[in-house]
């Protein structure tokens, strides 16, 4: 942080769902990056200057009546004992306490447009001082988002966050087997969704890290179908990609495999492009190489691969030109993975997104390339027709290399159809 600063860090509010209910609440990951802290309507105060009290709590009050109707609260005395702030106080205090944590700071670590209500807070302080008195101290004259220094931070794992990442891709992997081991023909796709979602939470998951996409045959071809209630069918692939979050760390993985337990021919031919992309951009995500390289990398082996399949004619290099190969592939190889799934930090080194980041340890990434023929595609082969395939695993870069968090679960396609033949005939 820079001299003279304070940074004001929100929690997380409920979220309604609808009338007088809410969805699950979950903490924003920031605030639990930097306090651990798990309940809604707080806010962290980072004071570097305040040697002896450099952070704060703000957290809802102890109220027998609404933690017996909504839950326990940690309160004052919990956010010091439990939580270890150096100080704590009522949420209810904050706005009052404004001028004084703010005045005569030069600079305000503070991310507007994401909580409405805080935002009105800190404007209507930063307003109200431009009536200026002559013995007040100033306002901050500089206001930063602090998600230029947290995302930097949950950029790069630490030891510790390696250890719970390793946790959520051994509990997703062991999902996706769970699922490949029930998976028949006549299932529908909300059954496989909810043994996957309870195989998670048994492990000690909290739930899943984004919505499930269970989409048998032509529904493989939409990108983030979640739809997830049609019946499977005989003869069509599978496409899962479902995570587990664990202690609030994601999981992500794909895999496509046939409803029946094999592959047609047909299915292997697109499979098989998938599979050799994923190998080799996993084997990239190394240092020494970069984000964006491996982008392009993915992008030529898929153009290659379209080529050989008959999806795409021409010459490798026009069709990358012309970007042809989106009508296939649309979507980016991978993405930063931790505490979201689309994790923080940014992919680019400077503001004119000219400078892709180089990959390097303890950075955490998916590797997941694509092809999605859609079933009324009139131009690709009548054999390909319907068919979409992902295949989608968690990386943790090392000095050398990275570890593969999710490779528990085949994706070779005869490891698969091995697996599926342990299935019970019932
Ligand atoms: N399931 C979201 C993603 O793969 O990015
Ligand atoms: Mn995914
Ligand atoms: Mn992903």
């Amino acid at each position: 942080m820079e001299e003279n600063s304070i940074a004001i860090i929100p929690a997380a509010h409920e979220v309604t769902r609808s009338y007088d209910t809410e969805f699950k609440f979950r903490q924003d990951s920031d605030f639990w990056y930097l306090t651990g802290f798990p309940e809604p309507d707080a806010v962290a105060v980072i004071d570097p200057q305040n040697k002896k009290a450099p952070y704060t709590l703000y957290v809802r009050p102890r109220d027998p009546m609404m933690e017996t109707w909504f839950g326990r609260r940690a309160g004052v005395e919990g956010a010091v004992k439990k939580y270890k702030a150096d100080k704590a106080f009522s949420i209810e205090k904050f706005e009052n306490d404004m001028p004084k944590l703010l005045h005569g700071r030069d600079v305000l670590y503070y991310r507007f447009a994401s909580d409405n209500a805080l935002d009105q807070q800190i404007l209507k302080y930063l307003s109200g001082q431009r009536v200026r008195r002559i013995k007040t101290p100033y306002p901050p004259h500089t206001i930063i988002d602090p998600t230029i220094i947290t995302g930097e931070m949950r950029l790069h794992k630490t030891a510790d966050e390696v250890e719970l990442m390793k946790i959520a891709g051994q509990i997703s992997a062991e999902a996706h087997i769970h699922a490949m081991k029930k998976v028949k023909p006549g299932m529908n796709e909300a059954q496989v969704e909810s043994l996957m979602e309870a195989f998670m939470r048994d492990k000690g998951a909290s739930g899943v890290s984004y919505n499930s996409i269970i989409g048998g045959g032509d529904n493989a071809t939409i990108l983030h179908y979640v739809e997830n209630n049609a019946v499977l069918k005989d003869g069509d692939l599978l496409l899962i990609d479902a995570g587990a979050e664990y202690q609030l760390y994601a999981g992500d993985i794909t895999r496509t495999f046939p409803v029946n337990g094999k592959f047609t021919q047909a299915q292997r031919e697109v499979y098989d492009v998938v599979l050799d992309v994923l190998l080799k951009c996993t084997e990239y995500t190394r240092p020494g190489n970069t984000v964006m390289g491996r982008q392009n990398l993915s992008i030529e082996l898929l153009t290659e691969g379209m080529l050989k399949l008959g999806l795409l004619k021409g010459k490798a290099e026009d069709l990358i030109k012309k970007k042809a190969y989106m009508k296939y592939y649309m979507h980016g190889v991978g993405h930063y993975i931790g505490l979201d799934v689309h994790d923080a930090g940014r992919y680019f080194t400077d503001q004119g997104s000219k400078n892709s980041r180089p990959f390097a340890p303890g950075m955490a990434l998916t590797v997941e390339p694509g092809l999605y023929i859609p079933a009324n595609d009139k131009s690709a082969p009548a054999k390909y027709r319907g068919i979409g395939i992902r295949i989608e695993d968690d990386v943790i870069v090392t000095e050398n290399g990275n570890i593969n968090l999710t490779d528990k679960v085949p994706k070779d396609p005869e490891e698969i159809e091995a697996l599926m033949q342990k299935r019970s005939r019932k």
